[in-house]
């Protein structure tokens, strides 16, 4: 895990990059004005409410409230961590990232743990050339057919019998123990004293993106049980989020345009014995999004293949809903089940690649797979079971980001139930439905600012200030703002500090500042609230408010002493600045 990446380097980044062309290339935009639109994204609406703009590098739904940095766009419309929409946007920008240690806990420095992985994975691939009983082991990949080629593609290897052979070979010092033992390479005894986790078995291991060993996977020679045995959750490996065989696919194609993801370590070798090369397989686990999420890096269309059964069925249900989410327009999934009692592995065995691949070929997309399940489970025939159709598919169907794949998924269910299109979206602005499509970080809808009383000055300096940044020079003085007590008076003061600091950041680089913090849906709150003012007032907006300020300020000076003075005698001093107070209001 790398460090913090420092907020110099998101203002920086922010200034890089432009978010009309990271939203663009997702939500088309049009340009209206000096700001850009479309319909929003994150909700569903007929006419456009969604507004970029170009000088505050922001975007803003008038509708339902969404409104973010570019980071923040992508975090929400691609459903991308924090760290991964900085890279992703470095990366387009040709930067690379920088990390700071944390100072209170340092980030451990992972590298000797990837570099004993390196070094057991290079003893096991020793060991099925070498070891004495390491025919078994020959035997038994010949046996399923797999070539020396193929072996060494995937860098197979044999761990044999023996409960501490790569504990001695790896070093047996406290550090090294210590570190075997983290990465699960080890396992330490109740009583104490380790043992190795992988005895007598083919060994797979588990590459990261970049090539890095992270985890093994090991199928024992026979029919024992357990069949196999992973690496546990490491510092290095999450099963949640890896997939086996993805770096060699990436790395057998440089145009690679797909990907069909299997369930079995053996399946993905198999395949690749006969030549079908674009395989994964998820590590014992159902598809997760940060799986999808990895493989469309890669590839715009992703094939799941599945059992024909019902347990086939119900993954393929499951990795639908996950998927739903991230099927933006371009993107394409696509579902293949299998014959009755096989898998990849003796399919492809059985029929050769032409028709394995041909199979592949013949997938059905998840449009017309999310419409087949459905109506399995009700009955078109009557009123009833349309009804149910549109009940059970419209919910899922508004997960699904705006675009021409949306759409048509929609049409497609009015087709079906042989109602309107109109009559269906227009249900889908019921309120249940209305949030946008991610619960996670949905934003209410924008507050009027409430009806009788009239937004605080705090709040319209706050807000003038954080959509027009450079009104930061309008600000001289600021003792006065630190001594009043107002409700948000303190955020004004660090995002006035902020700016003095750095007065050339944007709307966006200053709310990234926030991301994590605190006060950070304080500020949020401020920037989803854009107060209705003509360009050329806003800079008489923002004085007028600060002015009034200043005038609570003195108000409130003015109060404290009175009060003192009927305790105390007031000092020369501070009868001076009282008569000054009063007289000034
Ligand atoms: P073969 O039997 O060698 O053909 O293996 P396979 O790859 O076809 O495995 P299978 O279809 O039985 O299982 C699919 C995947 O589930 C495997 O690749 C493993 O990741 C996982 N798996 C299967 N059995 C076990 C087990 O006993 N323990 C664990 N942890 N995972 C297993
Ligand atoms: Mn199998």
């Amino acid at each position: 895990m790398a460090g913090r990446i420092p907020s110099t380097f998101i203002d920086e980044l922010l200034s890089r990059i432009d978010i009309i062309d990271v939203i663009d290339t997702r939500v088309p935009l049009t340009k209206k004005g000096r700001e850009f639109q479309a319909c929003c994204p994150f909700h569903h609406e007929k006419t456009p409410s969604f507004t970029v703009s170009p000088v505050k590098q922001f975007y803003h739904c008038f509708g339902c409230g969404a409104h973010g940095t570019a980071i923040g766009f992508l975090m929400e419309y691609e459903n991308m961590p924090f760290p991964e929409a900085v890279e992703d946007l470095a990366a387009k920008a040709g930067i690379e990232v920088p990390h700071e240690e944390e100072s209170e806990k340092p980030r451990e420095n992972l590298a000797p743990l990837f570099h004993l992985m390196t070094q057991a994975g290079e003893w096991y691939q020793q060991q099925l050339k070498s070891h004495p009983q390491a025919h078994s082991a020959v035997d038994y990949l010949k046996e399923r057919g797999l070539s020396g080629e193929i072996a060494a593609r995937y860098q197979l290897g044999f761990a044999p019998e023996g409960w501490s052979h790569l504990h001695e070979k790896i070093g047996q010092d406290e550090q090294t123990t210590a570190q075997l033992t983290r990465t699960g390479m080890l396992i330490q005894k109740d009583h104490g004293g380790h043992y190795d986790r992988f005895r007598n078995r083919i060994i797979f291991p588990i590459h990261d993106s970049r090539g890095r060993i992270i985890g093994f996977g090991g199928r024992v020679l026979g029919d024992e049980k357990p069949k196999y045995l992973n690496s546990p959750e490491s510092p290095l490996f999450h099963k949640g989020k890896e997939l086996y065989g993805l770096y060699q696919a990436r790395k057998s194609s440089r145009t690679l345009t797909q990907i069909l993801v299997v369930e079995g370590y053996m399946d993905v070798v198999a395949l690749a014995q006969y030549g079908i090369r674009y395989c994964v397989a998820t590590l014992g686990t159902a598809t997760t999004s940060d799986h999808l999420y990895q493989l469309f890096r890669s590839v715009n269309r992703v094939i799941f293949c599945f059992d024909g059964d019902r347990a086939g069925r119900d993954a393929a249900r499951k990795a639908m809903d996950t998927a739903i989410p991230l099927m933006r327009d371009g993107r394409e999934i696509l579902f293949m089940f299998l014959p009755d009692g096989e898998d990849p592995d003796s399919l492809v065995r059985k029929e050769g690649t032409q028709h394995f691949e041909q199979r592949v070929t013949q997938a059905t997309p998840l449009s017309h797979y999310f419409f087949t399940q459905l109506q399995e489970q009700t009955d078109p025939h009557t009123i009833d079971g349309r009804a149910k159709l549109v009940a059970l598919a419209r919910p899922k169907l508004s997960r699904l980001p705006a675009g021409m794949f949306r759409e048509m998924m929609f049409k497609q269910l009015s087709t079906l139930v042989e109602i309107e299109a109109d009559t269906i979206s227009s249900h889908l602005l019921e309120p249940t439905e209305q949030q946008p499509p991610f619960p996670r970080t949905a934003q209410p809808k924008p507050q009027q600012a409430s009806r009788n009383t009239s937004p605080s000055p705090v709040r319209i300096a706050l807000s003038t200030l954080l959509h027009h940044p450079q009104l930061i020079r309008l600000i001289t003085e600021t003792t006065y703002l630190k001594q009043i007590d107002t409700p948000g008076v303190t955020l004004l003061n660090e995002v006035i500090e902020t700016l003095h600091q750095s007065p050339n950041l944007s709307t966006a680089a200053l709310l990234e500042r926030w991301r994590g913090r605190e006060d950070e849906s304080l500020l949020h709150k401020v920037a989803r609230w854009t107060p209705d003012i003509p360009e050329e007032g806003i800079e008489k907006e923002f004085t007028g408010a600060m002015q009034k300020l200043k005038s609570l300020h003195q108000e409130q000076q003015t109060d404290q002493l009175l009060r003192q003075s009927s305790q105390r005698a007031l000092s020369a001093d501070e009868k001076r600045q009282l008569q000054q107070l009063l007289s000034s209001s």
